[in-house]
């Protein structure tokens, strides 16, 4: 790690420490190996909290911080036969200059340090519900503590949730971790860019095509680019699999004629990028086709104009469902003599039928990232309504104020599966279109349209 990439996680603990109490102590384990089958084990990926604060990627880690600002690391020891089978370890001896620490030590030494670590702290914070026996190990350090307290040890009286301070730092992106974005976000548009020339290639040519050829495109662009992995699992979805919102790249034969969806993004250094694009197997849409994407385009074009500091989080999603909504009445999806109005098929949710997630989520280290969805400023603001579709209670929280430095996605998608009074030309047909969007003061940045989206773009660059 380079020393400004050392001083960003040092200055992240310390903005962490400060919030901790002088008296606080936080305990933040990375995650742990995970076994695929036998003795193959999943690739590796360090916890993103753990990560976020100490850009330290070996498993087997604790970071310890307290309120005084100090950083103790438990580490795996150097150990040479374990380095020729495993590979290099950073080590105890080492750590601390490198990462910019006070302390390290062996990480078999934590079950013996830690009560010493807590004696004479008031609050143990610890990210809650987030790693396994986590609080059965934290429990057995205070009840180590505990059985000294004849011999003057102090117990630390409070356990408090380390997420909310965590996600709190993390939802409002600074400039090291946006150009990590920009960076990530292009190498998936290449990758997007590929899969789509070599669909339109391979049926100019005569040759089959399946969803995992594609999938291989952009698992291709990515290693070639430096991501570690895809951020998460790769949508290909050809013709009606694209109607299946968490389908995946499978061996489903994609035709001429047909639309493909694909959802998928790479990890780099730590953070995630999200794009779906959705586009004519052949390079040409077809007028039905057509049609409901200029919807999507269009329903999109509203949120990103409704997405800029200052706005609520909601307020892309029901700028994409007043858009999407006219428009499935003006297209035939829905009956205005059996919805009603444009306000009725609001109201009521009828456009639920084609469109039946919400328009965006945080993005960062995590695909779905952390970031409370709720104003703090008002979260005591409490309304109930009943969902007009189950009947179920709604406790509504005004939705969270967009901030300068806020990533997010903006992927409106409409959906048709076939019923009767669904005009038959638009059945099977599933589209989506997703961008990853810094919030601005004056609007929000697209970091993801390195690919196309307007259909002649789509057409132009799969002619290629
Ligand atoms: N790729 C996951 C999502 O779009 O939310
Ligand atoms: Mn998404
Ligand atoms: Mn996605």
């Amino acid at each position: 790690m380079n020393s400004s990439a050392t001083a960003i996680y040092a200055q992240r603990r310390a903005q962490m420490a400060a919030q901790l109490g002088p008296k606080g102590v936080a305990i933040i384990p990375t995650a742990p190996e995970q076994q695929r089958n036998r003795d193959s084990d999943f690739l590796y990926r360090p916890d993103s909290y753990f990560y976020y604060l100490t850009g330290f990627s070996e498993p087997n880690a604790w970071l310890v911080l307290t309120g005084d600002g100090k950083s103790t690391l438990f580490c795996q020891p150097k150990d040479l036969e374990r380095e020729i089978w495993d590979g290099f370890r950073l080590g105890p001896l080492a750590a601390p200059a490198q990462l910019a620490l006070d302390a390290a030590y062996p990480v078999a030494e934590l079950d013996a340090q830690m009560p010493a670590l807590f004696d004479g702290r008031d609050a143990v914070w610890y990210p809650f519900a987030t790693h396994k026996a986590l609080e059965t190990r934290i429990d057995g350090w205070l009840g180590s503590l505990r059985a000294r307290v004849r011999f003057g040890a102090l117990c630390p009286e409070q356990q408090r949730d380390l997420c909310g301070l965590l996600d709190e730092m993390r939802l409002t992106k600074d400039a090291h971790e946006q150009s990590i974005m920009r960076r990530a976000a292009q190498i998936s548009a290449g990758a997007h860019i590929r899969a789509m020339q070599m669909s339109a290639r391979m049926l100019r040519d005569g040759q089959p095509v399946r969803e995992y050829h594609l999938d291989a495109e952009l698992l291709h662009e990515f290693r070639r680019h430096g991501s570690q992995y895809p951020a998460y699992g790769s949508i290909v979805a050809g013709g009606a699999n694209a109607c299946v919102l968490h389908y995946r790249a499978d061996v489903g034969e994609i035709r001429s004629g047909d639309l493909v969806l694909i959802d998928a993004g790479c990890e780099l250094d730590g953070y995630a990028s999200d794009i779906t694009r959705t586009f004519p197997a052949n390079g040409k849409f077809s007028a039905p086709q057509r049609a409901l994407y200029e919807l999507v385009l269009a329903s999109q074009e509203a949120a990103i104009a409704a997405t800029r500091a200052g706005a609520r989080f909601t307020d892309p999603h029901e700028a994409t469902v007043k858009v999407l909504a006219q428009g499935m009445l003006d297209l035939g999806l829905l009956d205005k003599n059996k919805v009603g109005s444009l306000q009725d098929v609001i109201e009521k949710r009828a456009y639920f039928q084609f469109y039946m997630h919400r328009t965006g989520h945080w993005l960062g280290m995590d695909v779905h990232d952390c970031g409370s969805y709720i104003e703090p400023s008002e979260v005591g603001t409490v309304s109930e309504r009943k969902d007009p579709l189950s009947g179920e209670l709604i406790k509504d929280r005004p939705a969270r104020i967009l901030q300068s430095g806020m990533v997010l996605t903006i992927e409106p998608g409409i959906y048709v599966r076939p019923a009767e009074a669904v005009p038959e030309q638009f059945h099977n047909i599933g589209i989506r279109i997703e961008d990853d969007a810094i919030v601005t003061d004056a609007g929000c940045e697209l970091i993801s349209r390195g690919v196309p989206v307007r259909v002649d773009e789509i057409e132009a660059v799969m002619r290629v």
